[in-house]
């Protein structure tokens, strides 16, 4: 390794044998780093895990497997969660529905499932009051205040549509009583890649809203966001210090209310971003006026982070023989889509920037870095492309955990009307 923007291993396996086998673009996780992360939150009583960040089943496995709690935001992450070896029911409940609607299928499974319910809107209590009497639900308020590491990650304040609204609290207590549900939990998310002081500001929030729904409350989640550091300079959270805001809010319920408040946190993002690594190969190199460009077999249909919120993703360059690359280059990367905003180093409004990456050929690999939260989740068939294949590394073994999709597969559930 010459430079930290060359790599050659992952998890101690070769880049370049791992292409071989499984071809590329390929996402490869390695399973301690989550593992580790996942152990670094032990403070709190229950970890959920959030896995909309990447809810491939056997990463869903191994979180159940390392102790966490999950949460499902649809009736797919429900069958997914259970698929990955979760039984319904338990308590704390091993899987939470957490959502601002009811689709009928959702509706559907967590009333034949007792699955749990985090409420985000009014009418979802009434909706599932209507289903199922006596029941117990948590609340999703939203405190009036939102952060994120952009406005489209931001989940609270109102310009976002999550969560009951603050003022409506009391109104949705009252809902509860009529449809004879108890509010056993009081939970806030207010977004995510949000800094450390803006996911303080929840504590106070969580206390005042389980304050004014009373003893019932016996859970107090402080949601997920916890930022992650994707660039050098980003801030990294202090989980002790940030433990010890929350465990001095829940210590406050318990003297209020005279028995136990659990303290529960729903990350995704922290607990499996930096396991995760996108290689892609090179295929094509060129330069278009003063810009030298990479163009890769990955693309917004792979990783979409870049065109939907400009964010950064550390990358680095494995070379396919072998051979130790040089010197820098600033380059532009981009993936194989036809349109323009498939960029891999772009700022948020589209701008195109360049990284310095090493100077490479044809053949060699990127690898696109702190790529295994909303990563693969986020991919799409754009451009009839099939999604990507996923590689689980553990003990120095590798495992196929997703096959690549074939083409055909594209358009199995289509059908030409007999029509003239
Ligand atoms: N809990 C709730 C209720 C949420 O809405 C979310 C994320 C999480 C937990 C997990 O947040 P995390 O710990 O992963 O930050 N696609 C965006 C992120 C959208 C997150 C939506 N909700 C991204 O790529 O940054």
């Amino acid at each position: 390794m010459t430079s930290s923007l060359e790599r050659s291993e992952i998890a101690g396996l070769s880049i370049r044998d791992l292409a071989r086998k499984y071809g590329t673009p390929t996402y490869v996780y390695d399973s301690k780093k989550m593992a580790a992360q996942m152990d670094s939150l032990r403070p709190f009583d229950f970890i959920r895990y959030a896995q909309k960040a990447n809810s491939s089943l056997a990463v869903v496995d191994l979180m159940r497997r390392k102790g966490a709690l999950v949460d499902a935001v649809s009736a797919g992450e429900i069958r997914r969660a259970i698929a990955a070896g979760y039984r319904p029911g338990g308590d704390p409940p091993s899987i939470v529905y957490t959502a601002d609607i009811f689709d009928s299928e959702a509706l559907e499974l967590v009333v034949a499932n007792n699955i749990h319910v985090n409420c985000g809107s009014p009418d979802m209590i009434d909706q599932y009051g209507e289903r199922v009497q006596g029941g117990s639900i948590t609340l999703r308020i939203n405190p009036g205040f939102g952060h994120g590491h952009s406005q489209k990650t931001n989940t609270g304040g109102e310009q976002s549509k999550h969560g009951i609204w603050f003022q409506d609290l009391g109104d949705s207590l009252n809902r509860a009583i009529r449809q004879n549900l108890t509010v056993t939990g009081i939970h806030v998310h207010i977004g995510s890649g949000t800094d450390y002081q803006h996911l303080a500001e929840v504590c106070g929030a969580v206390e005042s809203f389980a304050l004014e729904s009373g003893p019932q409350v016996l859970s107090i989640s402080a949601g997920g966001g916890l930022p992650v550091a994707y660039q050098e300079g980003d801030a990294e959270i202090d989980i002790a210090e940030y433990y010890n805001l929350w465990n001095a809010t829940r210590n406050r319920l318990v003297e209020e209310f005279s028995h136990p408040v659990s303290l529960e946190i729903e990350p995704g993002r922290y607990l499996v971003a930096e396991a995760g690594y996108l290689i892609a190969e090179i295929r094509a190199i060129k330069r278009m006026g003063k810009n030298l460009y990479y163009l890769i077999d990955a693309g917004f249909n792979n990783l979409a982070r870049p065109i939907l919120y400009g964010a950064y993703h550390p990358m680095s360059v494995a070379s396919s023989d072998g051979r130790t690359l040089g010197d820098l280059a600033d380059v532009v990367v981009g993936g194989p889509l036809c349109e323009s905003g498939d960029i891999f180093t772009q700022e948020e409004g589209g701008f195109v920037r360049s990284e310095p990456l090493p100077i490479a050929s044809v053949g060699d690999y990127v690898v696109i870095e702190c790529a295994g939260a909303y990563g693969f989740v986020m991919g799409s068939n754009y451009n009839s492309r099939g999604y990507a294949a996923e590689v689980l590394v553990q003990d120095h073994k590798s495992y196929l955990i997703r096959t690549r999709q074939p083409t055909e597969d594209l358009f199995k559930a289509e059908n030409i009307p007999e029509v003239n």
